[in-house]
Order: structure tokens, then sequence, then C-alpha cells
């Protein structure tokens, strides 16, 4: 391969991407600000063990782990969850209840790169951890859907589908599914969408083999209960269920305080939702973009007993990630992304070395007092700079000629309507911190 290329799935960042990036940690970190988070970071590079006995395998096979210097075996995170769970763990005794967590950091995965997704991606993950009950897993995917909300999505364009590994565990269990097969055949049914009738009767026969269940009864079994497609449809596979039908009022409380929060509208039931990972344990959910067949937006769940797991006390937690890639494609889709402009607030014009010092000086006190500013390094004719400053994006120029400087004043420009205004060189930075408040109206009356 040439070195001259980037890796298989890995981004460059022109500034006019990176901006986009910016702007989607602004409006991230905003909404989990408001929701009263606080910003954690893990390490990149953790033993490798932390992802192969705690993600699951379908990440396992996705690591890009080696072997470091010292012979430790380590991989880059494919996600962060092991990693909180590890940290809150080693301090949950001292911290107040509940923690509200989040962080942004880019993830590695040795997938197959293709549309939505890449081998390094950023991600989003907000956790909520010390609250077993259904309002913190409400709280959780209000701020998943806030997380949408705040690009000036709507709750037509984004639909979250929620489901209950709870529920599954108890219907596996009555179709004759042993408790310890539960997860390998909730692998299954996570392809049930995608996979062909062939390939996923061959799963499940491999899934429950050796055990006295019908792989093609239980396959059956669950496609039934996939089907449930609402509350109404819970309630019906519950029927006589004291266990399940106990289930449900957890269900309520959760659909009542979304709907409290005016999230009704973006929400699903929907049974078909088991995750991929491996540590969830009750609530689970994905966002999609609606009507596309684009990959999830972000997913997450309740996983009450990775901190334990982990060495910690026993903490439920609940959270989730959402990735920048498939957001990113949606933004663009609905016209949500910012035009990028990134000019300098004022551009110093120095024509001739004798203006330079004088210049300078000013440039070092408006940028001391928060002003953008640029200035041509070099000597140049009045009409050329004038193009670089608007090239560059500035608004306004200030422009220094000998006279100026011998009258110790500069000259501000409007590059828009070519207005002009004399500033004594002395009022420069309040003059100017107007200027950019109000445009150069401030300075002529
Ligand atoms: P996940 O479903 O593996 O969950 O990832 C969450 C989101 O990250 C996905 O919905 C997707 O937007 C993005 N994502 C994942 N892999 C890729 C990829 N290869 N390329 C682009 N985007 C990707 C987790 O990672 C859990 N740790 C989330 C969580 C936090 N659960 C509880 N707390």
């Amino acid at each position: 391969m040439s070195e001259a290329r980037t890796l298989p799935g890995f981004r460059e960042f022109y500034p006019e991407d990176r901006a986009i990036i910016g702007h989607i940690f602004d409006v991230w970190r905003g909404a989990c600000r408001r929701h009263g988070f606080h910003e954690w970071e893990p390490p990149v590079l953790e033993p490798l063990e932390l992802f192969t006995e705690k993600s699951g395998e379908e990440i396992v096979r996705q690591l890009f782990n080696f072997e470091d210097k010292g012979g430790r075996k380590v991989s880059l995170r494919p996600e962060m969850t092991p990693s909180l769970a590890r940290m809150v763990g080693a301090r949950a005794n001292g911290m107040p209840k509940p923690i509200r967590w989040f962080a942004i950091g880019e993830n590695y995965r040795y997938e197959k790169p293709q549309k939505g997704r890449l081998r390094a991606f950023y991600q989003l993950n907000a956790d909520l951890l010390g609250e077993p009950g259904p309002a913190a897993d409400a709280e959780i995917i209000a701020l998943c859907a806030e997380c949408l909300l705040g690009f000036g999505l709507t709750q037509s364009d984004f639909r979250i589908r929620i489901s209950d590994r709870t529920l599954w565990f108890r219907h596996l269990a009555r179709l004759g599914v042993p408790e310890d097969r539960a997860g390998l055949v909730l692998a299954v049914v996570d392809k049930l969408e995608r996979g062909s009738p062939d390939d996923l009767a061959k799963a499940m026969a491999v899934a429950l083999a050796g055990v006295d269940a019908d792989p093609a009864v239980v396959l059956r079994g669950a496609r039934e209960f996939a089907a449930a497609g609402s509350f109404e449809g819970l309630s019906r596979l519950a029927a006589g269920d004291a266990s399940m039908e106990a289930r449900l009022a957890d269900w309520k409380q959760l659909l009542d305080a979304l709907h409290a929060m005016g999230l009704s509208e973006c929400l699903a039931v929907d049974l078909t939702i088991v995750r991929g990972l491996a540590y969830y344990t009750g609530f689970v959910f994905e966002a999609f973009e609606t009507g596309g067949e684009a990959r999830a937006l972000a997913g997450g769940g309740r996983y009450d007993s990775l901190v334990a797991r982990l060495g910690g006390p026993d903490l439920p937690a609940v959270g989730f990630g959402m990735g920048d890639v498939t957001l990113r494609d949606l933004l663009e889709l609905r016209g949500r992304l910012p035009a990028y402009a990134d000019g300098p607030d004022f551009y110093a014009i120095i024509l001739g070395e004798d203006a330079r010092s004088v210049a300078l000086e000013d440039v070092a006190r408006l940028r001391r007092a928060g002003l953008r500013v640029e200035y041509n390094l070099r000597d140049g004719k009045f009409g050329k700079l004038a193009q670089s400053a608007e090239a560059a994006g500035a608004k306004y120029g200030i422009v220094y000629g000998g006279q100026e400087v011998a009258r110790g004043v500069a000259k501000v420009r409007s590059f828009a309507d070519r207005r002009e205004a004399e500033v004594a060189r002395t009022d420069l930075v309040p003059a100017l911190l107007a200027v950019r408040q109000e445009g150069i109206g401030a300075l002529i009356p």
C-alpha cells in the first residue's frame, strides 16, 4: 500500500471537516451539560482482556490489538463502557449517586469500512450509574433524543426503538432455552432483520447445540415475540405470565416519563432490538433515521452487572453511545450542518515596513482583548492585501499606511460596503470590540 494514503476506515479532517466535528461535539456537550452530566475520559489504549472479557464476541473480532514493547497484550479502545465501569467502580463508594458522566472520543474497530461504518469514529457516551429503576432509563433515552434534537432535527427525523432484554430472557426461558444459552440466542435474534432464513436456522442450531430445545421452535417463538410493536402488543405477550406482567409496570413508568418530557413522537416499542454487546441486562434501545436503511445513530441500554464484574461494587448502570458518522450523513441530508465560516474578525493591512511595528503592537493588543486578528506577513499593495483579507474571510480591515501611523490613527474598513472610519490608536480596543458586536455603524454616526 502506498504510504501516501490513509489506512482504510481512517479519515483525515481538513479544517472545513474538522469544523463539522467541532460543531457535533459542541451540540453533544451542550445537551449533556444541560442534563447535569460531567465529562470524563478513558485511556485510548487498554489491556486487551478488558475487552475480550467484557464486550462480547462481535467486538472482540474487531479489536485493534497488538503486543506492546513490554510484551503486554493491549488494544485500542473499541468502546468506552468497560473503562467507565472500571473507573467508576474504583471510586464508586465515595461518589454521590446517581453518577452522571459523559465522554467524547475516538474509538477503533477493525470492521469492513462501508457507508456509516469506519475503523476510527467518534462517539459520545452518556451513562447514569447508581439508579436501578426505569426513571434512569427514561433520563438516558431522553438525553439521547435531546442530543439529536440539539442539531435542529425534529422528532419525525429519527426513531428511538426501545426493547427489553429482561422480557427476552423471560420469553426464552418459556421456550426452553437454558439461561447460559440466552446470550447466544439473542445474538441470533439480533440478526433476525438482516439474516437469510437459512443462515438464521444454522446460527440458531449452533446456539442451541447439545441442548434440549428445538431450534426451529425457538426461532419461530422469537419471531412472534419480536413482532410486538407497541405497549399493547407487549401486554398481550405477557398475559398470564406473572413475572412478565410485573415487568410491564416498569415499561409503563418508562414510557410515561418520556411522554411527560414531550418525547412520544420519536419513540417506538420494538422487540427486534436486542443489541450485540454482551453486558446488557434490561431495557435496550437504538436510534435510527426514519425511513432510511442507514445504520444506527446511537445505541445503549442497561448493564447492571458490569461494574461488579470489573471488581467494583454492585452498581446498576444505563447509558448509550452515539457515533459521528451516520449522524453527519443524516445532518447533511436534512440540511442541518452549519455553513463553514471561520475567518478572523479583523485583518490588519500593513502598508510599508515603516508601519509594521506600530501595527504589530496593535494586533497583539487586540488579540489579547479577545479579537481574532490576522495581518499580512509580507509587504504588498493595498488592492492585493485587501483581496487576501477577504479571502481569509475577514469582514473588516484595519489599514495602517504611512499617513495614518504619523497621525496616530488606523482606518477601519468594512469589506461588505466599503465604508471606512478612522479610529485613534489609543481607542482601538473598545472601538473594534464595538464593531465586532454592532458592525461598522458603531464608528459612523
Ligand atoms: P454500539 O452500539 O457498539 O454501542 O455503538 C454505538 C454507536 O456508535 C452506534 O450506534 C454507531 O452510531 C456508532 N458506531 C459503532 N461502531 C461504529 C463504526 N465502526 N463506525 C462508525 N460508527 C460506529 C456501544 O459502543 C456501547 N458501548 C454504548 C453504551 C454506552 N452502552 C452503554 N453505555
